[in-house]
């Protein structure tokens, strides 16, 4: 509920410099009279300038200012709600716009427009249009209800039943929806390069497994090499006689058998040949003179003959074993040094397998690889959660949507007042003795059902009816602000509702509805028929023009 309590406003349109107070709180009702220009309607442009930066007649602001003087142009509003007092100071040459709650101005940090987007969203509740679809009925640039546009007349009864919010919160969902699917569309794409990133590191991986698969391998095969080269060093060492070194030791003492056998058999051969040249040449003996008888000579040189040939067969015999012996001996030898040759072979083929044994294989590292990967995979987890997420709040977004759409729970709500608003709209009808039935469906599209005729629609009415039905809606439209204690004021102005096209039964009738009205209610009706209504107003304001600028007489 907002409780206006004061107007103040100087060089405004057709005021002066002296300022016109309103007190807007002072009695029921209030009679403001005057002659055509002395500057009533200007109140509804005063107030509608303080509330919303917009005059109630189609004027540019700079067209506000007070012709006559050019002065500093100031209004002044201060009004009470949510426990607090309000008032609103705005001005054209120098521009002014202050708010101040209690007392004390609100600082006005951001910038004009969002400045008077608080005042109408916060403090006041309430928007331009609405505002005077619930407090101002008449004046020229007044649009009544049934004149706005669908879209209009949706915005009017959604801040009457406060599912304004609404709208709101689907802009801001809309908002929200464009930064995840942003946050999506970034997720998706480092998902595919992360999917990439691990399929390259596993790749890696497998790699570095392979160099030391084969490195083992290659290590396993050093050994079995070694370990077969050994096996045929010592399976030849086994094809070799045991006792080698006896035999060779042996055969030795032979061929020096053999060698002295074969001097004494030169010796002897010597002596033999010695011999039988003395009994060739010799006749008698030498020393003894005795003659060597012819018969003695032959029989010796037979004998040594005999002797000779035998030595000479031992010496043949003699030779031949020799010879063998020393070929068996050298084969020996030759075995002995192959043996050896072996066994040096056995020894250095020891030493590599000592080497082998004591060798590690030498493997890259994959621990560190691995453990990339496994962080890798998280990051991937991460991402996915990310994405998902993103996805769920588009979803819960989109159902969100879906339900705030003018299909969703704001028709379910519009739905559930219609019937009210019907209801109460045809009540103010019939007390205004207009017996017609009245009826706004969901689109906001009405259809008017009279008693004897068909069904019309607001055009089809003259004036008179028209302004019936236009105060049923204001009244209904109250009625509905108060059940909400959404958009509900203390203000009422009819500017000249009166004059044209009520006759005077109609006059009674909203004579009538204004007395039924709640009690804080400050009714002010502008009119040029004093006469009629004088009497049953609490008190008059009479607007004159002095010297060219309106006053208050
Ligand atoms: N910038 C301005 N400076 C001075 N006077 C202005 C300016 N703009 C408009 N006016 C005049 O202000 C006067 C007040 O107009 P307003 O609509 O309040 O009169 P009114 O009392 O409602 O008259 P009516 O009974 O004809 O509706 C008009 O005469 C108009 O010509
Ligand atoms: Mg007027």
């Amino acid at each position: 509920m907002i409780l206006f309590k004061e107007l103040t406003y100087k060089n405004f349109l057709s005021t002066g410099n002296n300022p016109i107070i309103i007190d807007l709180n002072k009695s029921r009702s209030t009679l403001i009279v005057g002659t055509n220009g002395t500057g009533k309607s200007t109140i509804l442009d005063a107030i509608s300038f303080a509330l919303f930066n917009k005059p109630h007649r189609n004027v540019k602001r700079g067209g506000l200012v007070n012709s006559v003087n050019g002065k500093a142009c100031e209004v002044t509003i201060e009004f009470e709600t949510a426990g607090h007092n309000w008032k609103v100071l705005r001005g054209i040459k120098p521009n002014k716009f202050e708010v101040y709650q209690d007392g004390n101005m609100i600082d006005q940090q951001t910038n004009v427009r969002d400045y008077q987007k608080f005042l109408e969203q916060n403090i006041l509740k309430l928007n331009h249009k609405s505002f005077h679809q619930i407090v101002v009925l008449g004046s020229s640039s007044f649009i009544p209800f049934m004149q706005l546009k669908a879209w209009d007349r949706r915005d009017v009864i959604e801040d009457l039943l406060d599912i304004g919010v609404f709208s709101k919160m689907k802009t801001v969902l809309k908002q929200r929806n464009n930064i995840q699917k942003d946050l999506a569309k970034s997720s998706r794409i480092s998902l595919d390069n992360q999917k990439d990133k691990i399929e390259y590191q596993k790749k890696h991986i497998s790699q570095l497994e392979n160099i030391n698969k084969s490195a083992k391998m290659d290590f396993e095969e050093d050994i079995i090499n070694a370990q077969n080269e050994m096996d045929s060093l010592k399976s030849k060492l086994d094809k070799y006689p045991l006792g080698l070194r006896g035999t060779l030791n042996s055969l030795r003492k032979v061929r020096e058998g053999l060698q002295t056998e074969k001097g004494k058999h030169t010796h002897s051969m010597k002596e033999l040949v010695s011999k039988a040249k003395f009994f060739e040449v010799n006749t008698a003996c030498p020393t003894c003179t005795q003659e060597i008888s012819e018969n003695v000579k032959n029989s010796m040189l037979t004998d040594v003959r005999a002797q000779a040939q035998q030595t000479q067969k031992d010496i043949e015999l003699n030779n031949i074993k020799y010879d063998e012996t020393i070929e068996t001996l050298e084969k020996v030898q030759d075995q002995i040094s192959d043996m050896a040759n072996i066994n040096s072979q056995m020894s250095t083929q020891t030493d590599i397998m000592a080497k082998l044994a004591n060798k590690q294989v030498k493997e890259v590292d994959i621990d560190a690889p691995a453990k990339e990967l496994v962080d890798m995979t998280y990051d991937l987890i991460d991402i996915q959660d990310n994405l998902t997420e993103a996805e769920d709040q588009i979803l819960y977004n989109n159902i969100a949507s879906e339900m705030l759409k003018d299909t969703g729970i704001r028709t379910k709500i519009i739905k559930e007042y219609l019937p009210v608003m019907n209801n109460l709209i045809n009540k103010y009808l019939q007390t205004l003795e207009f017996f017609v039935a009245f009826h706004l469906n969901e689109n906001f599209e009405e259809s008017i059902k009279s008693r004897h005729r068909d069904e019309f629609v607001y055009a089809n009415f003259s004036e008179g009816e028209k302004m019936r039905i236009d105060l049923s809606l204001l009244f209904a439209w109250r009625q509905v602000a108060k059940m909400k204690n959404s958009t509900n004021t203390n203000l009422l102005i009819l500017d000249e509702t009166f004059d044209s096209s009520l006759d005077d039964e109609g006059t009674d009738n909203l004579m009538k509805i204004l007395k039924t009205l709640e009690k804080g209610t400050n009714t002010f009706i502008i009119s040029h028929k004093p006469d009629v209504l004088e009497s049953k107003m609490e008190q008059k304001i009479q607007f004159v023009k002095k010297n060219n600028f309106s006053a208050i007489s």
